[in-house]
């Protein structure tokens, strides 16, 4: 996390074109209407939640969240400060792998989100196989999209939770 305060003032020059890609791979694959409530967890810059509709971010990085101009608190994905079933939509976009405890931020953005989930991982990282297994585990993955750095997962929940 540190790490995201350091490079913060040069993320969106690094990171924002690859990131714009993945969030147009989101919009071709998914319908998100006007009123629709999304969660983005690990906002970071705030690139990730460009969506026409309501979108809250959550990140721990107070250096990124400073660039943020979208509605946003400091937060971590372990611990999720909102009700159950709050979100229509829960993202998560290149953040996993950076979450300290992968299930704990997996239970929490299951319990938060009402249906419609979007993880994408970074399949550089060493922990891409771990979070891949957890995903597929407590999801149904309706599709996924390889894209060059990440692999994008479409997921639900399963039915016994709808
Ligand atoms: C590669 S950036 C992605 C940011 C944003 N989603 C985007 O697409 O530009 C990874 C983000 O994960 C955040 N992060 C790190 N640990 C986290 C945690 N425990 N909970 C939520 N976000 C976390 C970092 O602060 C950083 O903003």
């Amino acid at each position: 996390m540190e790490y995201y305060n350091i490079i913060s003032k040069s993320y969106n020059e690094l990171h924002k074109e690859e990131q714009l890609n993945k969030l147009s791979i989101i919009k071709a694959n998914v319908k998100i209407g006007k009123g629709a409530k999304i969660l983005d967890v690990g906002c970071g810059t705030g690139i990730s939640s460009d969506f026409e509709c309501f979108v809250v971010g959550i990140d721990p990085s107070i250096g990124l969240l400073r660039q943020n101009r979208n509605i946003k608190l400091q937060g971590v994905a372990e611990n999720l400060p909102f009700k159950s079933g709050s979100f229509d939509y829960v993202i998560s976009l290149t953040s996993m792998h950076n979450f300290s405890d992968i299930q704990k931020s997996i239970s929490e953005m299951k319990r938060v989100g009402r249906q419609n989930f979007v993880f994408s991982v970074l399949k550089k990282s060493k922990k891409f196989e771990a979070i891949k297994s957890l995903i597929e585990e407590n999801f149904i993955v309706e599709s996924v999209v390889e894209e060059e750095r990440d692999m994008m997962l479409f997921c639900k929940k399963h039915k016994l939770y709808i």
